[in-house]
């Protein structure tokens, strides 16, 4: 089945929109099966299946940019595969190795070339590849089949209006996950943990949670599906945590800071800390950077602000990162891979 793409790409939601087919392939029996392609937007899967009761489920979340040359470009995929590994170790499921990661997402990107946004909407193709158990069982015990499918969907620009900055609300009285527990993989449940905190900030009025370490509520931890960092003296600090996720936009940013010359920290930061940044920001996959005009503390009644404009420092680090995707500024640490024929 064909869909119409006679899309509006200046206003596409940044949510999901069909496209033609996805990819699946499933490992039995020790082994992984040869991906299919499907035009079907369902799948069927077992009623006891692992992913449905016990939570063995990851994801990943990367996306295919058409540059300012036509051609169409996939950013570090590597780390995504790398981060599914991990993540599937973490949950006892089987491992997607990097070949067939690469193969799927790839074709998959292919596959829908006509859903990948033109250069200069501010929509790109997002992909979304996820695996989880899909064999039954009752008792709880790791599955012994798995499901590895991709799907893709064009996303608008993550701010309409641009490049602006967004409040974010701390949060004392809910954790996203423990210090032992799974948040540095990126499975599901992690997110389901974070549901209550993040609908409440976004009823607020807020874009986004930031929570806080959940021992002693003393340290900066995520900031919802981010990483959060805050600049002062010409560098970038981060938080350090066995709770966070390693987010791959992060990494990067911490390299093209260092390319820039500034001084990159990633450590434990206070909650007083906050006070003293000139910038900060949530960083990630959707939007590169959403800098943050102002964080609020609730139980303490203090305001942390930084301005209704986006601050010199995130403002080049966006513009980097994001001509590296679009091909307009030179790849020089070969972070993207351009997908032939499309
Ligand atoms: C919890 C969490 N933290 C951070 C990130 C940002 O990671 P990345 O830069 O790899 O998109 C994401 C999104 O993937 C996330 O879900």
């Amino acid at each position: 089945m064909e869909r119409k793409s006679n899309i509006d790409w200046g206003s596409l939601p940044f949510g999901y929109s069909p496209t033609d087919y996805n990819i699946r392939a499933t490992f039995k029996d020790g082994k992984w099966g040869k991906p299919e392609v499907s035009d079907s937007e369902y799948i069927q899967v077992h009623m006891a299946a692992t992913g449905l009761h016990y939570g063995q489920e990851a994801f990943e979340g990367l996306k295919a940019y058409r540059g300012a040359d036509g051609k169409v470009r996939l950013f570090r995929w590597q780390e995504n595969a790398k981060r599914m590994r991990n993540s599937a170790r973490g949950i006892l499921m089987a491992e997607v190795p990097e070949g067939l990661f690469g193969e799927m997402i790839k074709e998959v990107v292919k596959r829908n070339a006509k859903y990948i946004p033109p250069y200069g909407t501010g929509a790109t193709l997002y992909v979304r590849p996820l695996l989880f158990g899909s064999g039954p069982q009752v008792g709880v015990k790791p599955a012994e089949e798995y499901t590895f499918m991709v799907f893709v969907t064009p996303v608008g620009p993550y701010f309409k209006e641009g490049f602006h900055p967004v409040a974010v609300e701390l949060v004392h009285d809910f954790d996203r996950a423990a210090p032992q527990g799974t948040g540095r993989f990126k499975v599901g449940g992690n997110y389901a943990a974070g549901m209550q905190a993040s609908e409440r900030a976004h009823q607020g009025g807020f874009a986004s949670v930031l929570f806080l370490d959940a021992i002693e509520k003393k340290y900066i931890d995520e900031a919802g599906p981010a990483n959060f960092f805050g600049v002062k003296n010409n560098t970038y600090i981060t938080p350090k945590s066995n709770t966070i996720l390693p987010s791959i936009t992060n990494m990067s940013l911490i390299q093209i800071a260092r390319d820039l010359g500034l001084t990159t920290e990633r450590r434990r930061v206070p909650v007083e800390e906050l006070e003293t940044f000139e910038e900060a920001g949530a960083c990630g996959t959707a939007a590169i950077i959403s800098p943050i005009k102002k964080i609020v503390d609730h139980d303490t009644g203090r305001v942390y602000e930084y301005g209704e404009e986006a601050g010199p420092v995130s403002t080049k680090l966006y513009h980097q990162l994001r001509g590296i995707q679009e091909g307009t500024v030179e790849d020089v640490h070969g972070w993207t891979e351009v997908i032939e024929g499309v």
